[in-house]
């Protein structure tokens, strides 16, 4: 059976002495009661802060997760930082493809696989984010948006590497807004993903896939998307940042798995 997995995208938040706390508060908690039911926790915290949280978090049994990478092993790529660098400091997990660098930074489709490809082969766990905007979804191509990203981001995956995937579904409406997904809507575009994993890769390997929710997941929503049968936990941005808050959402995964 598939685990859940709770991840904080902390985004451009937290320098490495806030983030240190922020971390050290989560894994003392985690440490005093660890999780129920294998539910899996990483912290995608800004390049900088990624040392001061790997001390942070250490024995507790929370991965640490890079939010980007370069897809190369080294060269002349001024202000980029390539995998190799990732895994020398603790990193376990790397979110790829957010919505943000799609929109802010021209991410396309090909580059994000040329990514998810180079993390795997550096035995890194990319988070692979994929979603539609508000106007897609209105115009009623959420599904086919989502079948273009998926695919163009996992070409030429091998069905072993697929396990080390984690797919992330972020209706990019739902980010930051406070208006999240309805269980049914996000549980209909994961059952699609799913679907279309069972397509490329076999049922199998598509049940064996954790596919996150995210956007706008706090505290008190976090239960009712946990309880979906096809929602294995979540990617959170603002409520990462409370530990109070990540750790209430952590318990509700628990309490669902
Ligand atoms: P919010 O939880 O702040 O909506 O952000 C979601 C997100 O983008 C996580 O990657």
């Amino acid at each position: 059976m598939r685990p859940y997995i709770v991840a904080g995208n902390w985004k451009m938040h937290m320098d490495p002495e806030s983030g240190r706390a922020l971390a050290s508060e989560i894994a003392g908690e985690l440490r005093r009661q660890p999780s129920a039911n294998g539910v899996q926790t990483v912290l995608c915290p800004p390049f900088l802060t990624l040392p001061a949280v790997h001390e942070a978090i250490a024995g507790s049994g929370i991965g640490l997760g890079a939010q980007n990478l370069y897809p190369q092993d080294s060269g002349a790529f001024t202000g980029e930082v390539g995998p190799g660098m990732l895994t020398a400091v603790g990193c376990t997990h790397v979110i790829l493809g957010h919505s943000e660098r799609r929109q802010y930074f021209n991410e396309s489709d090909e580059f994000i696989n040329a990514k998810a490809r180079k993390a795997l082969a550096h035995g890194l766990h990319p988070i692979v984010c994929i979603g539609e905007t508000l106007e897609q979804r209105e115009s009623g191509v959420t599904e086919s948006v989502i079948d273009t990203q998926l695919r163009g981001a996992l070409t030429g995956i091998s069905p072993d590497d697929m396990r080390s995937i984690i797919l992330a579904y972020e209706p990019i409406w739902a980010i930051g807004t406070g208006r999240t997904a309805t269980p049914e809507q996000a549980q209909e575009v994961h059952v699609f993903i799913r679907t279309l994993l069972a397509e490329l890769h076999g049922g199998e390997i598509a049940g064996d896939i954790v596919i996150q929710y995210g956007g706008s997941v706090k505290a008190d929503n976090a239960a009712e998307l946990f309880a979906q049968p096809d929602v294995d936990g979540g990617l959170i941005g603002g409520a990462s940042l409370k530990a109070d808050q990540f750790l209430a959402i952590i318990r509700a995964a628990e309490a669902s798995a």
